[in-house]
């Protein structure tokens, strides 16, 4: 026999249970995300519909995007999946000066990396350093920013203070998990080894070289300890964040594929014009990336600086790219198809080349030539300032 008291506290479970399972669809519905299946397959059509209809989630991430590497285009990512649209501040080169010392690169060509990349939706140019009252409220009223999102790194101004205390404050900060293994300092510092190999080799006078990547961004250089550091990284991206970087569809079945390819070592302002302009020729942007030891029996052996996960991720992660190759061979050969979706493809009918010079030789150029149509590109000297003569002298793609 049930006593009536073991009956009210079943009444009182039933209740409770009840109402945390409505609230927590509430909740869900509210957000706008999936509802479980049962219930989704009952509600699926007004759900969609309030999907449409709702706010979208705005959400504000800021940098420096200095020497723009795939760390910084896999915080963009994340910041990007914590909402609808990603609006980015790039932080002017005066506050970039005054807090951390000068940038490599200088605003325009930031504002050029960071509106390439594929998950960004707005850029703010000449945001500040630290999140100051007034730029807060400007970035709530004006752009109607939901969340502040930076990395899980302390950002501390140089009196010692936080410079997201007042997202933090205000509730509406988010973090995001900081990318290891590279920074813009870690680039510079593989740059240095790179110009002191290069120097080893030749008999260069690499003293101006030094100073113009030193920029205090360097410590181990000035210590003299960069002698110690190594070049070579051994980073390997996980088949997830080539996934992740991926867009995950192939070309459609009359789509015009257009085939560049290149080192696309340190990526920088000029190869997303570049890419830009491959991707106008075409529907669908195939981008063969060649392999360091390639690289390195082209250039030197000081080269690459970014190994081939790295470009690939930083190539992956421009708006432009469909897909890439990873370690591409240096000549097109006809059994080059795409995954067998283009059987009948000549590779170089659609080829485009961005290496003239000393990139390209004339006879390669000629021979590519005599075999279809080949456009040749040129990056108009909008390499990285400091790296401009690696860049576009030599024509590098
Ligand atoms: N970021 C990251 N992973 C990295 C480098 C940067 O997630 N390896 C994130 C930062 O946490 C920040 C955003 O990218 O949210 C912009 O970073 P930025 O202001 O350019 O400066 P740093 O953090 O100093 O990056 P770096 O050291 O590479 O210059």
């Amino acid at each position: 026999m049930v006593s009536e008291q073991e009956k009210i506290v079943g009444s009182c479970l039933f209740g409770a249970a009840t109402a945390v399972i409505g609230a927590s669809l509430l909740h869900l519905y509210w957000k706008g995300e999936p509802l479980p299946l049962g219930l989704g397959l009952g509600l699926g059509l007004p759900w969609r519909r309030f999907r449409q209809q709702r706010k979208p989630v705005r959400v504000y991430m800021d940098g420096c995007f200095d020497m723009m590497h795939y760390g910084h285009c896999n915080a963009l990512r994340q910041a990007r999946a914590l909402g609808d649209q990603l609006v980015v501040g790039v932080v002017s080169d005066e506050e970039i000066i005054a807090n951390k010392g000068p940038p490599v690169t200088p605003l325009h060509e930031r504002m050029i990396m960071v509106k390439a990349v594929k998950w960004v939706d707005e850029v703010i140019p000449d945001a500040p350093y630290a999140i100051t009252e007034d730029f807060m409220k400007r970035l709530f009223v004006e752009y109607q920013i939901d969340y502040i999102i930076h990395g899980d790194d302390p950002c501390v101004l140089p009196d010692g203070t936080d410079a997201y205390a007042l997202a933090k404050k205000a509730g509406r900060y988010k973090q995001i998990k900081r990318t290891e293994g590279v920074s813009s300092t870690d680039i510079v510092g593989r740059m240095l080894l790179c110009v002191r190999e290069r120097s080893i080799n030749d008999s260069h006078n690499h003293s101006s070289l030094q100073r113009q990547f030193s920029h205090g961004h360097s410590p181990k250089f000035e210590d003299g300890g960069y002698a110690a550091a190594t070049r070579v990284t051994h980073f390997l991206p996980t088949s997830r964040r080539i996934v992740q970087f991926s867009n995950g569809k192939g070309p459609g079945p009359d789509q015009r594929i257009i085939y560049i390819d290149g080192a696309f070592d340190l990526f920088h302002a000029g190869h997303v014009e570049i890419l830009r302009v491959a991707r106008e020729l075409g529907d669908f942007l195939l981008v063969g990336i060649h392999n360091d030891q390639t690289i390195s029996a082209k250039r030197g052996a000081h080269r690459p600086i970014m190994n081939l996960h790295e470009r690939s991720l930083s190539v992956l992660a421009c708006r432009y790219v469909d897909e890439v190759i990873i370690g591409a061979p240096w000549e097109v050969s006809k059994d080059m198809s795409h995954e067998g979706t283009v059987p009948e493809w000549d590779a170089a009918r659609f080829r485009i080349s961005s290496r003239q010079g000393r990139g390209a030789t004339r006879k390669e150029v000629r021979n590519s030539q005599k075999r279809g149509k080949v456009a040749t590109l040129s990056t108009k000297g909008q390499g990285h300032k400091k790296g401009k003569k690696d860049a576009s002298e030599k024509g590098e793609g």
